[in-house]
Formats: structure tokens, C-alpha cells, sequence
């Protein structure tokens, strides 16, 4: 769909996955919990046995099985990646045996649901600050004018393809302070949003090909890390100090990191 021309095909499977795919957020949820559950227990496990997390490995592994999940009612078929859930029956146990006393970790309250996440205000600025500095597609996706225009006085004609720089618009001097700076705090009392009504801010796009999956990637992402947050402690490996840390992207449509985040995860059991 993404890289369909604006045509009949694109309108038809477009309406289809909108109406049976990418409403359906709520459906979903029991989903995206699930796995949220799982890719704790999983770093619980590396963080029992001391091992360093590979978060970019395990969130990808993490995303692509919801997408996976989602779309096809089903897990992929056997990977490396899905090794880490046989873990999870296991760990459950752990946890659950863990909470059997009144000081011990209790399961059910180990969770940050999606109801909660949406009281958690500077989580979602965290989000959007990041959806501004590091945008996960930062061109977008190469769109194409359907007939001749006038942008800033420049006369671009039909059929011209146009990448659009969501990364810099959102380093913009006319309308960030300090754009380089990471500044969560930014967003409060800001009306800017990412959902395609304003242009100061297009991570997921806007117009007719805005990103479909925006509400259930916000969702994950939101689900995910505030869970990540609540359930671990998380440290730099000895040896690593924050200057250490690096933004490098591979070159491509979606940003992925060159260099993965190892990170150590503190769980402390009577929390
Ligand atoms: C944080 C997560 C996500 C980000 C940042 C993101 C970003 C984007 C961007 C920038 C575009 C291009 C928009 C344009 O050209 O104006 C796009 C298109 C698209 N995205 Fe996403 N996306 C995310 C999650 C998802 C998810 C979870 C799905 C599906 C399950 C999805 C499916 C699509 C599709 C199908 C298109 C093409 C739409 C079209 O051409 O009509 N996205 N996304």
C-alpha cells in the first residue's frame, strides 16, 4: 500500500485495511498486552541471570511479532526470536511465585495497562519529543504531486516526486527552540501534535497517505515503554558512559539504529 500510486488498487485496499485492520485498535489490546507481558518476562530473565539487554533486538522482535500476531491471528513460525517466549510460562511462574506473600511482587499489579498509560503525561511528551528528533521514517515515504502546484513560489509539475523532510521540519528554527536539545517539557501547554493537522510536526506524515497504523504504533510504543520503565531499573553496562551512547541510523526508509542499545535492566522483586 505505501508504495502504491494514488489509484484505484491503493483507495480499495486502503479503505480494507482501515476498516478491518487499523480500527480496530481496542480489539488489539489483549494482544499488545500479552506481549508486553512477554518482553518483560523475557528481560526479567536476562536481568535474574545478570546478561545485558540487546533492546534493539528485543524490540524489534517484540514489534514485528504484534504485526505478525495482528495480521495473521498468529506468532511467525519458529525464529531465534521467538526462542525468548518459551521463557515465558517459565518466568510467569517465577513472578507468581514471587508474589505468593503480601511484601511479594504482585503480577497483576506489575502492569501498566493502557488505561493507565494515558494518565501518564510526560511519558506521551517523552514520546512526541522523540517522534520529533529521531523521526522513524525521516523523509516519509516518497510521494508524487498529482498534477502542477505552487509551493513557496516554486512551480513544481505533475507527476514530480517529493520527499518530504519530516527529520529536519522537526529541527525547524522558526518553530523549535532549541531544536537539538531534548526537551519533553516543550510539549506542555504546546498545541502541536503529531497526528497530520499541523505541519511542524509530520512523523507519521498527513493528507490522504498519512501513516494508517499511527494510533496502534502510539499505542505499542506508549504500552511498551512505560512498562519497560515501570518494571526495570536500567543502567549502562560498566565501561559505557553516556557520551558513549549514539543516535547513528543504517541508511533507509525507516530509521533503525546502526549501533544496538545494550542496557542492564534492575529488577528489584519486592518493588
Ligand atoms: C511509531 C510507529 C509508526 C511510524 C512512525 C509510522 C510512520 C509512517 C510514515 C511516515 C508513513 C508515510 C506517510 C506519508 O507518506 O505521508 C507511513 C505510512 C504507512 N504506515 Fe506507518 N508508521 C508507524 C506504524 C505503523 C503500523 C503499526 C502500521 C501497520 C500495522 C503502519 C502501516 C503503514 C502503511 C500501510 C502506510 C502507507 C499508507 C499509504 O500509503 O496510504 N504504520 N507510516
Amino acid at each position: 500500500m505505501a508504495f502504491s500510486p494514488y489509484n484505484d488498487y491503493w483507495r480499495e485496499i486502503r479503505k480494507l485495511c482501515v476498516v478491518h485492520l487499523f480500527n480496530r485498535v481496542q480489539q488489539y489490546r489483549p494482544i499488545q498486552e500479552d506481549e508486553v507481558g512477554r518482553l518483560i518476562g523475557k528481560i526479567f530473565k536476562l536481568s535474574v541471570d545478570s546478561k545485558p539487554v540487546n533492546l534493539s533486538e528485543v524490540m524489534m522482535c517484540f514489534s514485528s511479532t504484534i504485526i505478525c500476531r495482528v495480521s495473521f491471528g498468529k506468532r511467525s513460525n519458529r525464529s531465534h526470536c521467538d526462542m525468548g517466549h518459551d521463557l515465558f510460562d517459565e518466568i510467569s511462574k517465577v513472578f507468581k511465585e514471587n508474589s505468593s506473600g503480601s511484601e511479594g511482587f504482585d503480577w497483576e499489579k506489575g502492569f501498566v495497562n493502557e488505561d493507565d498509560v494515558q494518565g501518564l503525561t510526560y511519558l506521551k511528551a517523552v514520546i512526541k519529543e522523540t517522534f520529533r528528533l529521531q523521526p522513524a521514517a525521516p523523509l516519509l515515504v516518497p510521494l508524487e504531486t498529482l498534477g502542477k502546484c505552487n509551493i513557496g513560489g516554486y512551480n513544481v509539475p505533475a507527476k514530480t516526486l517529493v520527499f518530504v523532510n519530516s527529520w529536519a521540519i522537526g529541527k525547524n528554527l522558526e518553530t523549535w527552540e532549541n531544536p537539538e536539545v531534548f526537551s519533553p517539557e516543550r510539549f506542555f501547554g504546546c498545541s502541536i501534535d503529531y497526528e497530520g493537522l499541523h505541519n511542524e510536526l509530520v512523523p507519521f506524515g498527513a493528507g490522504r497517505r498519512i501513516c494508517p497504523g499511527m494510533r496502534m504504533g502510539v499505542a505499542t510504543v506508549e504500552l511498551a515503554l512505560a512498562n519497560l520503565f515501570y518494571n526495570f531499573d536500567w543502567e549502562m553496562p560498566i565501561g559505557m558512559n553516556k557520551e558513549d551512547l549514539d543516535f547513528e541510523a543504517i541508511p533507509g526508509i525507516t530509521a533503525h539504529k546502526k549501533n544496538a542499545l545494550t542496557l542492564i535492566a534492575k529488577k528489584n522483586i519486592s518493588d
